[in-house]
């Protein structure tokens, strides 16, 4: 039946996605991405008729978003091929009071297998890791994918930028909108947000907040994703958008400057990690890696992350 609605369905848009994991975080993104009515989107899980019936879900909504390309769901690798860009949400999800390290160890065997299949189906595929403790999982992905540095990346800290800006706002009682800044390092406890860059309409938020009221959005920043994952099991919209911000970025080539989580091969004087800094995000996946200046307390901060990220991916990948 569903081989049926694929067949029926007419395609106007000019982009494949598949997106490994049709859970919360695979069908929020899927849903997003359609959305932007750029791109086919093909939904994989191993549980037998999720995947299926996520995509008839999301094709009955189709109308009313106007979306006239192909949703479909499969268990069936064969057909990712002809992605341009594969995202991988497969996995387990962190339980409240687990940190993401805690997921790393089996995280890492269904990768490796997920890995081994888009390498088979899309050899020229741009790579989107998501599954955490991520920056782990996109060094494991990286290694195992055989693909070039540019062309596999993490989720890194967009998430926790986007996490900055909404507390930014709330304190200022201004519009989102106007917010800017970033976050780099681990996705996770050792992330640095970095206050010196954040901005209101390209006002330094220092000339505006206290010091006890950007250490207050700081320390929320770093907790906000426990925050909800105490209180409804698991986050969806907000990882949803950010993995459809990233997949327009690159479908459409759009060169966005993003925290993405990329192996660094002496960036910021580190080397055989994937971790978040600035990138130049596009249609080859990570255009360019912008190195900053970093002042000497944010320098420590970031060298603790990388640390922590290095302990854990050597703890958690064996290269075959
Ligand atoms: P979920 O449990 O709802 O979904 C995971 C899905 O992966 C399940 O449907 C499962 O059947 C599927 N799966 C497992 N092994 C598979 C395989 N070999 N092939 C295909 N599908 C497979 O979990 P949720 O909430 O969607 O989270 C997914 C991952 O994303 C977790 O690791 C979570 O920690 C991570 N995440 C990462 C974020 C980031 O910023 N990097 C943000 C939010 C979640």
């Amino acid at each position: 039946m569903n081989r049926m609605i694929y067949v029926k369905q007419t395609s106007h848009v000019m982009h494949m996605i598949s997106i490994i994991g049709a859970g919360k975080v695979g069908s929020a993104a899927a849903f997003d991405i359609l959305r932007f009515r750029t791109s086919d989107v093909v939904l994989v899980d191993v549980v037998e008729n999720l995947a299926q019936g996520e995509a008839l879900d999301m094709m009955q909504a189709a109308p009313a978003i106007e979306f006239d390309g192909k949703i479909r769901g499969t268990s069936d690798y064969s057909e990712i091929e002809g992605s341009e860009l594969v995202i991988v949400t497969a996995g387990q999800a962190r339980q409240p009071g687990m940190s993401r390290f805690d997921l790393a160890e089996k995280n890492a065997k269904i990768v490796k297998s997920v890995v081994k299949e888009v390498a088979k189906y899309c050899p020229d595929c741009r790579l989107m890791m998501v599954t955490n403790p991520v920056d782990v999982m996109t060094y494991v992905a990286y290694k195992e994918s055989g693909f070039e540095r540019n062309r596999v990346f993490g989720m890194g800290n967009i998430l926790d930028t986007l996490r900055f800006r909404s507390y930014i706002a709330l304190e200022l009682g201004v519009s989102r909108e106007d917010i800017r800044g970033l976050v780099i390092g681990e996705h996770g406890d050792t992330m640095v947000p970095l206050v010196r860059y954040a901005s209101v309409s390209g006002i330094p938020i220092t000339e505006l907040l206290t010091k006890e009221q950007v250490e207050k959005i700081v320390s929320l920043t770093r907790s906000s994703g426990s925050d909800v994952i105490r209180l409804k099991g698991a986050t969806t919209y907000a990882p949803g958008v950010v993995i459809a911000i990233m997949a327009d970025a690159v479908l459409r080539g759009r060169n966005r400057v993003m925290s993405v989580s990329t192996f660094l091969q002496g960036e910021y004087g580190f080397s055989d990690v994937s971790i978040g800094v600035p990138c130049v995000l596009g249609r080859n996946g990570v255009e360019k890696i912008l190195e900053l200046n970093l002042d000497a307390e944010t320098k420590r901060e970031f060298e603790k992350s990388v640390a922590s990220v290095k302990e854990a991916t050597k703890k958690t990948y064996k290269p075959a």
